[in-house]
């Protein structure tokens, strides 16, 4: 999509493989393919969203809320249409299940609406004069320009979208370079994009990131690098930008958030949080948890119990009942998951689980390794997949000081009796990440909430109401009293 037309591509296609197999010898099956642009096509592209910016009056940037607002609703619409095919792609490029896939639709659905109100409630409180000695002032919110947009393959709609929608909302253009895997599913949505917003607005680029992304970044037409995925693109794009201090980051990226789990905790209830917290969509979200720290005292019936538990999940294609774990869409991944369970193992932990660490081509079986410590990679990297570390402790501060130690600082989840005696330690963890999850795993959502991180976790804020503000500048008009 650029400049408001679907181009039709001449040049080289790159095929997209789903790693799920339906025959009975491992063969990732062929869902389709994209176009492999180059440079000066990206480039192109770029011009149309600049010009989009840059064109006057009564366009994008400028255009009167209520019409911007209808062409957000006119899209959404649309959008809603297309449900049945999205969902089946979710499933197929990234191996989401079936009541995941559905959740993912129908939340960025209620987010496209939320930030409509949300925009609406915005303009109105905008619509206000301050007045401060003699200067009567008209403070509004303002597009910041355009947009480099890049989203995650876990959450290739809904957090694509968290960074799109308010983009756009605001009035800012966007040049959008979908993940790897989960890029046919924004297909069925570029039509809703061409009928629904003005030429050069939105623009779709594809291709690798050091082809096309760089180049567009090495120009300095661009305003705002917004991204959700590792921080090492983000910084190797940040860094391609030749005035680096106008550029505005809003970027979602890695975290290591433990659970705590203390002495008089209820176990079923943290058993079964911790599972869905570990290995909800397998373990590739940015909240997962990634490491369980277990008291001394109850490490035991702790560990037993929540193997059991982990060997319990039904491994099976997305659109199976009942199904937990799914095939892992990144092909390398179970190599990977299977190093860091080789490094811990011979530096003295255990598989707990009789499955874990199973594999089949496109999945390994999750491994419950106890005890790790800080020498092993299970426990210094961001797994983003199947292996759960567990790190017993005796006194709590031992893991205030990892936490403090650590690169990232999204969330925590704390499992205890009464919570209520705990505000003290609450108060200290709340200043080393930024959402304390009360005996409950660590999630993104309701998208209302602030969703952010410290240290290396996150720049900006991304909730449906903080990001219409990342996403803007406020401006004001200035009139004397004369
Ligand atoms: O990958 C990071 C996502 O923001 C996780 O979102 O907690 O809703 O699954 P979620």
């Amino acid at each position: 999509l650029d400049n408001g037309e679907l181009v039709k591509w001449n040049g080289q296609m790159d095929d997209v493989h789903s790693s799920i197999s339906t025959t009975e010898e491992y063969k990732p099956t062929l869902l389709g393919s994209i176009p492999h642009m180059d440079e000066k096509t990206a480039l192109d592209v770029l011009d149309s969203a600049v010009k989009a910016y840059d064109q006057g009056k009564g366009n994008w940037p400028t255009m009167r809320v209520k019409d911007r607002v209808a062409c957000m609703q006119q899209f959404v619409e649309i959008m809603q249409t297309k449900r049945t095919e999205v969902v089946k792609l979710l499933m197929w490029e990234i191996g989401k299940t079936l009541p995941d896939s559905e959740k993912e639709f129908d939340r960025t659905v209620q987010y496209i609406h939320d930030t409509i109100e949300d925009y609406k409630q915005l303009d109105r409180d905008s619509a206000k004069f301050v007045k401060v000695d003699s200067i009567n002032a008209h403070i509004r919110r303002g597009p910041l320009g355009v947009v480099l947009c890049l989203g995650p393959y876990n959450y290739p709609l809904n957090e694509t979208f968290a960074l799109l929608i308010p983009a756009l909302m605001m009035g800012n253009t966007a040049v959008f370079k979908p993940a790897k895997h989960g890029v046919l599913l924004l297909s069925p949505l570029l039509e809703a994009f061409q009928k629904s917003f003005q030429a050069g607005v939105i623009n779709v680029i594809y291709g690798r990131g050091r082809e096309v992304a760089a180049p567009i970044m090495k120009t300095g037409k661009i305003d705002v690098l917004a991204l959700i995925g590792n921080s090492t693109s983000a910084i190797a794009l940040q860094d391609q930008h030749p005035y680096k201090s106008r550029l505005r980051l809003i970027l979602g990226l890695e975290a290591k958030n433990p659970a705590i789990v203390l002495p008089g905790a209820d176990l079923d209830l943290a058993i079964a949080e911790c599972i869905n917290g570990t290995l909800s969509y397998n373990g590739q979200r940015c909240t997962a948890l990634k490491i369980l720290y277990v008291h001394d005292e109850i490490k035991e019936e702790f560990n037993k119990r929540f193997a059991e538990k982990v060997d319990q999940l039904k491994f099976g294609q997305p659109w199976e009942e009942g199904v937990k774990l799914t095939p892992l869409p990144e092909p390398n991944k179970p190599a990977y998951i299977q190093e860091l369970i080789d490094d811990a193992t011979q530096k003295g932990a255990k598989v707990l689980n009789e499955k874990g660490g199973t594999t089949t081509p496109n999945y390994i079986y999750p491994a419950v390794l106890y005890p790790v410590d800080e020498s092993m990679r299970v426990y210094q990297e961001e797994q983003f997949g199947p292996v759960i570390p567990i790190k017993p402790f005796k006194n709590i501060q031992e893991i205030l000081d990892d936490m403090a130690k650590s690169d990232y600082g999204q969330q925590v989840s704390l499992f205890g009796k009464n919570i209520n005696e705990l505000s003290p330690l609450i108060d200290v963890l709340v200043n080393l990440v930024c959402r304390v999850n009360l005996n409950s795993s660590c999630q993104r959502g309701p998208d209302v909430l602030p969703f952010t991180g410290r240290k290396d976790s996150a720049v900006g804020t991304l909730s449906v109401h903080d990001a219409l503000r990342s996403f803007s500048i406020r401006t004001f008009v200035a009139s004397k009293d004369n």
